[in-house]
């Protein structure tokens, strides 16, 4: 197997885009990314492309090739990744696979979604849980998520201050990143007095309806250098799969495909969670910041809303979470997650990430979820 280098990133602005058309938005990350590494579109062999649901939010299939076509790359190989909220993930991962194999050497890994032009997304949202069992009795994704929460604090004493204190954060963050949804800062009455959207998660507890996109372009490592002077190199890129529906888990207060592949990403990087400086952690719900950083293993099973209470997951704690302002205010646009997670990585370690800069950063981690955790995808990327 080659060792992959990362040689250019790019994002949209993410939030609710009216001017811009699923296809502006994934061409305009493409070509943000082709430019930042130096290429031109012809050098790239071959495309992935992580999105969820355009079907149901903009009723187009096919767009492997729709954006292949729209953005002059024909006859460039191009594949959608489908697995959810994890769809970027997997596109980066398939990317970095087919240049570590040697199938090619330079690839485009993007995601793209455009949530905000149907009435009501959650009944698409809902595809990403089991239909029968779930989303056809009822459940919503914040409603998952919900119960996931009230077990956590049933089980560990985890309060609504501490779910709180994670979107707070995650929006002081955002308020240092110009491509994020909503930079705006909200304080932990204002979450806790935002509106109920499922018992005992609020509004600002969730992350939002979002379009945007986001890309990347890989090449073999040995080669990175030809293209620029700070490649970041791709030390670990784990995939796991996990009980799609909630009730075939032995315990909701665990995901265990994060456990997974977060632990064999640490076995491939051979690293430990000592070794990571920073991570973009998958928190589309506040509870999902604390079940994170409990699973990939940065503190014990039930210690994670404590943590958060003592700052260890700000910009200048122990472990800093979410630098870009997280899935909750930076935005999800499905597809685009991902691979905006490793954007994200990447300029802060390049040290272009502004003011939320971390110093002296060497390693970073993403951690993408589909679903409830049908679907992990964990990167270590290193300077
Ligand atoms: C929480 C949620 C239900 C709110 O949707 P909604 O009630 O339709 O909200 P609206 O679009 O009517 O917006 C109401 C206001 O809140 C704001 N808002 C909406 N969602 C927000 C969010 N998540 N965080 C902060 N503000 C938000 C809007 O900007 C709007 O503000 P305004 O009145 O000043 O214009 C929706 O964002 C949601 O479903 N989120 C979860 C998405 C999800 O499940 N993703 C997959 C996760 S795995």
């Amino acid at each position: 197997m080659r060792d992959v280098a990362i040689i250019g990133v790019s994002q949209t602005k993410f939030g609710e885009l009216w001017d811009d058309s699923f296809r502006d938005l994934i061409t305009d990350a493409g070509l943000g990314a082709i430019k930042d590494a130096g290429i031109e579109g012809g050098d790239l062999e071959a495309m992935y492309v992580g999105n969820m649901s355009a079907g149901l939010f903009v009723q187009q299939e096919h767009i492997a090739s729709l954006i292949a076509d729209h953005a002059g790359l024909t006859p460039i190989p191009c594949a959608r990744i489908e697995a959810a909220c994890a769809s970027g993930g997997l596109a980066l991962r398939n990317g970095i696979m087919a240049v570590a194999s040697g199938f090619h050497d330079i690839v485009i890994s993007a995601g793209v979604e455009k949530m905000t032009d149907v009435v009501d997304p959650t009944p698409a949202i809902a595809t990403a849980s089991d239909q029968e069992w779930e989303a056809q009795q009822g459940v919503t994704f914040p409603s998952l998520y919900a119960m996931m929460a009230r077990r956590h604090m049933h089980e560990f004493g985890t309060t609504r201050e501490q779910m709180a204190m994670v979107s707070v954060i995650n929006h002081k963050n955002a308020t240092k990143n110009p491509r994020a949804q909503y930079p705006m800062e909200v304080s932990i009455d204002q979450v806790m007095n935002s509106t109920m959207v499922a018992d005992p998660l609020r509004l600002l507890d969730c992350s939002p309806i979002s379009d945007g996109a986001a890309a990347a372009i890989l090449c073999p490592a040995e080669d990175a250098k030809k293209y620029t002077d700070t490649p970041i190199y791709v030390k670990a890129s784990a995939q796991s799969s996990g009980s799609l529906a909630l009730h075939d888990r032995k315990k909701i207060t665990t995901i265990d495909a994060t456990v997974n592949a977060a632990r064999k990403a640490f076995q491939m990087a051979d690293m430990t969670p000592k070794n990571i400086d920073m991570v973009e952690v998958h928190d589309c719900f506040s509870i999902n910041g604390i079940l994170a950083i409990e699973d990939i293993g940065f503190v014990e099973k039930g210690k994670g809303g404590q943590a958060i209470e003592d700052g260890m997951t700000q910009l200048d704690g122990e472990i800093p979470v979410n630098p870009s302002g997280g899935l909750k205010a930076r935005g999800h646009p499905l597809g685009a997650t991902g691979i905006a997670q490793a954007a994200e990585i990447v300029w802060q370690l390049r040290g272009e990430a502004g003011k939320r800069q971390i110093n002296n950063a060497e390693v970073g981690m993403t951690h993408n979820i589909g679903g409830t955790g049908g679907t992990a995808a964990v990167h270590i990327l290193s300077k």
